[in-house]
Formats: structure tokens, sequence, C-alpha cells
């Protein structure tokens, strides 16, 4: 009943839920109200910074005919106040049907988990995993590429803070895609993640983007970073240079938000998908809170 990690989702959820998410992106882009979910109440509970994940989670409740309530500035809960998370989880719990939790600790929406019989889902926690995000990566592509196997995907960026590639070298795993590692040295993908997904598919590291199907950009991610000067030596850009260098049907994507490692002039490049990838949030995550809500296991 809880949506926790991409390393522990099958491959038989994933595709439910992206074939979940086909059927509601007509409702979605009409941004029409079903019944589904019409007597549900969603806890969005954000102790971190979000617009998309928290706004794409309410929309979709919405479209699903229920009601959201919660918080996005954890300074004015009572968390500001010492309770401790779970105290905060199992208020909540009284409150609601199920809980999309955002936090900066790892490891946060397991244990949130453990203390309530609700359905909790992974918004982010830490740097650890994001797999709402993952999912939404997956319908992007297959929306956009009209398959999934066989494809070479770049992971471009901060590999070692970013939570969305986390999540998403377990998912692509799945699909028999190449997996390409493009990064600093200093912001590799941990170790133990690349020998588990190896296991299933290649994954191999480059400096360039020309065998790409799919680039996937990521944001370094400057509120990890103890020492500011790290932090600045790790920045990296794609500009008009770059995607010249990408083949012709090559598409790039990016989590969002994007702070300098895209110029605003590749957002006119057609290869360019990071604002659609955006609007999937909205079925992929109806078709999550419907799968969960109704008790079906990942
Ligand atoms: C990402 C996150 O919060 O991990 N944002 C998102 O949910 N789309 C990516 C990021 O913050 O860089």
């Amino acid at each position: 009943m809880n949506l926790i990690s991409m390393r522990e989702t099958s491959k038989a959820f994933i595709e439910d839920i992206l074939k979940t998410a086909k059927k509601h992106e007509k409702t979605a882009r009409e941004k029409k109200v079903l019944s589904t979910l019409d007597d549900k109440t969603l806890g969005i509970l954000f102790f971190e910074p979000s617009t998309r994940t928290r706004l794409s989670f309410q929309a979709a409740m919405r479209r699903l005919g229920g009601e959201s309530i919660g918080f996005n500035d954890a300074h004015f809960s009572s968390s500001a106040k010492g309770e401790t998370l779970s105290d905060t989880i199992r208020v909540v719990e009284g409150y609601v049907d199920a809980i999309v939790l955002r936090h900066s600790v790892e490891g946060a929406a397991a244990r949130a988990a453990e203390v309530t019989t609700l359905p909790v889902i992974n918004a982010g926690d830490g740097a650890n995993q994001h797999p709402t995000q993952a999912l939404l990566d997956l319908y992007t592509i297959q929306k956009e590429k009209g398959k999934l196997e066989g494809l070479t995907v770049v992971l471009a960026g901060d590999l070692k803070y970013g939570r969305t590639v986390h999540s998403l070298m377990y998912a692509l795993s799945h699909f028999g895609c190449t997996i390409q590692l493009h990064c600093p040295p200093s912001l590799k993908m941990p170790e133990s993640i690349v020998e588990e997904v190896r296991q299933k598919t290649t994954v191999e590291e480059v400096t360039d983007f020309t065998q790409a199907d799919v680039v996937y950009a990521t944001r370094v991610q400057r509120e990890r970073f103890a020492d500011p000067e790290e932090y600045q030596k790790s920045l990296y850009v794609i500009d008009a240079d770059v995607m010249a260098t990408l083949k012709k049907d090559a598409m790039l994507m990016h989590p969002l938000p994007r702070v300098q490692e895209i110029t605003p002039d590749v957002d006119l490049d057609p290869r360019a998908k990071y604002f659609e990838q955006t609007f999937y949030g909205v079925p992929v995550r109806m078709a999550i809170l419907e799968t969960l809500m109704e008790g079906k296991n990942p």
C-alpha cells in the first residue's frame, strides 16, 4: 500500500501505473473532475520546498474528485515546536486517507510507513529516492519515444545527491535500457546503486551525449553541499552547442527546477521535453493515488 522506493517496486506495478496514467491523460489535459476518490482526503506534508510535485499531487487528487489538506512550510507546522515526524504522522492519520511526504531526511518516508497503516507515498526523502518522479519520467519517455525497451538513456549532472536519478536507475533497469552516466568526478552515482542495477542492465560512464536517445539532465543539488566552493566547481551547462552534438531524434528531459544547467534558448529546441514532462506528473499521480488508495501493493 506504500510507494517508498523504486528499488523495491516491481515491473508489473510500474506497467500498471503507466497504463492507468494513460487512461487519465485526457481528464488531466481537459482539467475535468472524476468521482473516483470523492470520499477521500489526501494529506500532503512537505518539509522541503516544492512546486511541481506538490501542485501536481493536489491537481491529481482534485481530478479524481478528492480533497487535499496539508502544509508546505514546516515552519508553520508543529515540527517547528519540536514534534517528531512519527507523532505528526500519527496525528495526521486521523484526518486523511493517504499521506504524501517530502522530507530532508533519507528514510523518512519508510519511517512514516512504519507508524501508520495508511498508504504513504514518498515525494522525496533527502538525496535518497523520488519514486513518483521516476514513474512520470518513464511515462514521458514512453509517450515521446513510443517505447522504453532498449533505449540509451544518459543521466547527467548531480548523480550523487540527485534523488530523481537514483529512482530512475532502478526504474529503467526493468526495460533493458542502456544507462550512461555523465557527471563530474565528485558527483558520481553511488556505487551500491550502480552495482545493483548492473546485474540487470548495462551501466557505463560517458563524457558526451552522442549515443543518447534520452538525455536526462539534473540540477546540481546546492542544498546538499557542505562546501559552497565544491558546488560552484560542479556546475555544468547544456546550451545550443551541446544540443548540436545530440542525435536528431534524441530528447532532453529535466525534472525541474532548472537553475543554469540548461540555457533558456534550448527551450525552443523541439527535442526539449521538460515542460511536457511536468504535465505528465498529473495523470501519473492520478494513477498512483487511485492505485494505492484502492489498496494494491507495489
Ligand atoms: C526534484 C526534487 O525535488 O528532487 N524536483 C522535482 O520534484 N521535480 C529535482 C530537484 O530539486 O532538482
